[in-house]
């Protein structure tokens, strides 16, 4: 069973246990601000294989290289002005940027799966601090079984992972929610290939112009599995419900009217006053929730395409999506 540490009253044993556990090549569950994430050396071969291993990942989706700040990423990608500029506007934060590999970068082929560019974020807060003390980028997938709902809590990671690696670190609930936003940027152009934690039209805003989004087909070759059903609680997942049948869990969003509501087996709402960052907080804590309920369906209250709610729905899309 995993070791388990709080870092609000013992950081300085939990930076100096992880770099432990981290040199000897195992991963941990690190909190971000996004999601939980399953983290390891990613200039290690061997503890990049048991990132992949843990989670039962496919290897030929890469993983996203966590760096201290900008001063490391430089060392291992190529950065044009405008990815500068992304990286100093929104660093540290829920920003993923898939750059050009830099050819004398550390991080290994098996963490970017062989590919010519890296997906490079900088956490917020003690994930920071952590990989500056360790002085090397971490590999960190979210810490969660392949296709499961992702982790915010370290509770989640425990239920999920906890017989499976050393360490969890606990930092409460991960304040964003959903995963970042990852956008490449290659010849001057960018593109969205996952919705996440920063809204697009703030990286639009601060870039000076649009980003190009993916059609599906597109996405699937970029991003392997980012497609297909993912994020999938046990339930089935029902989208856009005005109406919840008797013995479905139900979670809402806003004041917007459902019917049926007596009868559901569980009632949450995502954020009763139409907050959509309060929203992304809460969805996959509520998905387990209500999958914990043991209603055989799960239906979703209609969320509009809009800022964090792109993120949102784009989750719950996957969720609903047909199950391999
Ligand atoms: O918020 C997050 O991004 C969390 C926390 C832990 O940082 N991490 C996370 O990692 O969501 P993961 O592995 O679940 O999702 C990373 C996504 C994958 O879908 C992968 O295909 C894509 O990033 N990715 C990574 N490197 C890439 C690259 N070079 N080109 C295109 N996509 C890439
Ligand atoms: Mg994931």
């Amino acid at each position: 069973m995993a070791r388990h540490i709080d870092i609000g009253t013992n950081e300085e044993t939990a930076i100096v246990e992880a770099c432990k556990v981290l040199s000897d090549g195992f991963p941990i569950a690190l909190p971000t601000e996004t999601v939980y994430g399953l983290a390891a050396d990613a200039t290690n071969p061997l503890a990049i294989t048991r990132i992949y291993e843990t989670k039962g990942r496919p290897r030929f989706n890469p993983l996203i290289a966590h760096m201290s700040g900008l001063e490391m990423a430089e060392r291992h990608a190529i950065f044009d002005p405008l990815s500068r500029r992304l990286a100093e506007a929104f660093w540290p934060g829920p920003l993923t940027l898939v750059l050009p590999l830099r050819s004398d970068s550390a991080i290994h082929a098996l963490a970017t799966a062989g590919l010519d560019s890296v997906g490079i974020r900088v956490p917020v807060g003690f994930a920071g601090r952590l990989i500056g003390a360790f002085g090397r980028p971490l590999a960190a997938p979210s810490a969660n079984t392949s296709g499961k709902v992702s982790s915010t809590t370290a509770e989640h990671v425990a239920d999920d992972l906890g017989e499976k690696i050393p360490l969890i670190l606990d930092a409460g609930a991960s304040a964003v929610g959903v995963e970042s936003t990852i956008v490449k940027i290659e010849d001057g152009e960018l593109r969205l290939l996952r919705p996440g934690g920063l809204a697009a039209e703030e990286i639009e805003r601060v870039a000076g112009r649009k980003l190009l989004r993916n059609g599906a087909g597109k996405a699937a070759i970029e991003a392997p599995g980012m497609l297909a059903s993912h994020y999938a609680p046990g339930a089935a997942v029902r989208l856009n419900a005005t109406e919840v049948n008797a013995g479905e869990a139900l979670i809402r969003f806003g004041d917007a009217p459902v019917s049926g509501v007596e009868a559901a087996a569980a009632v949450l709402n995502l954020s009763p006053g139409g907050d959509l960052s309060e929203a992304a907080t809460n969805l996959f804590d509520f998905m387990k929730k209500a999958d914990a309920s043991g209603a055989a369906t799960i239906a979703f209250s209609a969320i509009p395409e809009e800022g964090l709610g792109e993120a949102i729905n784009d989750r719950l899309r996957r969720a609903a999506a047909p199950r391999e």
